[in-house]
């Protein structure tokens, strides 16, 4: 049975707009993050995916308290974290950590890989006694399959994927439950990307990790998850288990994105049906009334202007036991066969 570990409900991030140097004033507000609801469970990995500037971002640091909510509620064991200030907030950190996406600009390059390993370690000096640190930084980079006989070399001595590497250990260091992981193999060559996705998977098995798994490249994703969100400007579009989203998508963006993803297999191409979107992404400071995608969606219609279409298993498919009965946001909701496995 699935065990909640992290619940995120109706969760909000509205950065202001403002106009004036000496005397600001709002004039809008740049809706990154719009009422989005989902759960993480323990042990498994969610892969979040969305084009640029969808908000995936702005949800990892909320996560991460990073940011502050404008509204809504981050569950972690029953308490809402989101608003949690000093020791409170530092409890919970430790058990909540984060890798990010660029290994060459998130990792100090005038500190040693030991001293940026174990710099956790200065913020919760309990974590692991003065003493026995170094040893512990030394274990960190065993785990991560770099040579412990690197503790004193600094981050330009290394490759993209080792550097990677590091800020994995950095990130185990406390010995987290969960971790955010915000396009973390996106950086990488190709070739590289599989050993960073392979090293993820092992140390998921072996410490019990909760990954949130953040990315744009739809094939990574639905390697590494169990479960997959799509973003479409703010909004959580569909969220399912990765057959239900790949295999069984009901939501036109999701259809449309997969339409899009390269197929490797030449005989699979030439059946394929391709979905081309018109027209940009809006801004996510004036998103259009009703459902956001319906401005580029091919199935609009007027009830798509007015009522803001919910999260939700759609009616039609309730109670069908088809892989079509997963969340998803859309007034008109129907299978669509775009990718042919
Ligand atoms: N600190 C900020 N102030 C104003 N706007 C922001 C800020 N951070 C992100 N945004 C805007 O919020 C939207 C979502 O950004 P982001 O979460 O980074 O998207 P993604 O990670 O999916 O590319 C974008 O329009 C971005 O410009
Ligand atoms: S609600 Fe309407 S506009 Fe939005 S995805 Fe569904 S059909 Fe398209
Ligand atoms: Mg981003």
């Amino acid at each position: 049975m699935a065990e909640p570990i992290l619940e995120v409900r109706n969760l909000v991030k509205h950065f202001p707009l403002t106009r004036g140097i000496l005397f600001k004033r709002q004039i809008g507000a740049v809706k990154a993050v719009d009422d989005i609801s989902f759960t993480l469970n323990r042990g498994e990995t969610l892969g979040i995916v969305g084009e640029s500037g969808c908000g995936k971002s702005t949800v990892a640091k909320l996560l991460m308290n990073l940011e502050q909510p404008t509204s809504g509620q981050i569950i972690y064991k029953g308490e809402d974290i989101s608003r949690l200030s000093g020791s409170a907030l530092k409890a919970v950190r430790r058990n909540i950590q984060m890798v990010f996406q660029d290994p060459y600009t998130s990792l100090n390059p005038r500190m040693t890989v030991g001293d940026i390993i174990g710099e956790p370690f200065e913020i919760h000096p309990d974590a692991a006694p003065k003493g026995d640190r170094r040893r512990r930084v030394r274990e960190l980079l065993d785990v991560v399959g770099l040579n412990p006989e690197y503790i004193n070399r600094y981050p330009h001595q290394f490759s993209g994927g080792q550097r990677q590497r590091i800020g994995i250990a950095r990130g185990l260091a406390l010995n987290p439950e969960i971790i955010i992981c915000d396009e973390p193999v996106s950086a990488l060559d190709v070739s590289v990307q599989a050993q960073v996705i392979n090293l993820m998977e092992k140390l998921q098995d072996e410490f019990n990790l909760s990954y949130m798994f953040i990315a744009h490249d739809l094939s990574i994703v639905r390697h590494i998850s169990d479960r997959v969100g799509v973003m479409y400007l703010g909004k959580m579009a569909e969220i399912g288990t990765d057959e239900e989203i790949y295999d069984h998508p009901t939501h036109p963006y999701t259809q449309a994105l997969l339409s899009a993803v390269p197929q490797p297999d030449p005989s699979v191409r030439d059946t394929r049906e391709r979905i081309l979107l018109t027209g940009d992404v809006p801004s996510p400071a004036n998103p259009p009334s009703g459902c956001r995608f319906r401005t580029r969606c091919w199935k609009a219609q007027d009830k798509c202007a007015e009522e803001v279409p919910l999260l939700a298993v759609p009616q039609r498919f309730r109670g069908t036991g088809s892989r079509a009965a997963h969340e998803s946001a859309c007034h008109f909701a129907e299978e669509r066969d775009v990718v042919h496995s």
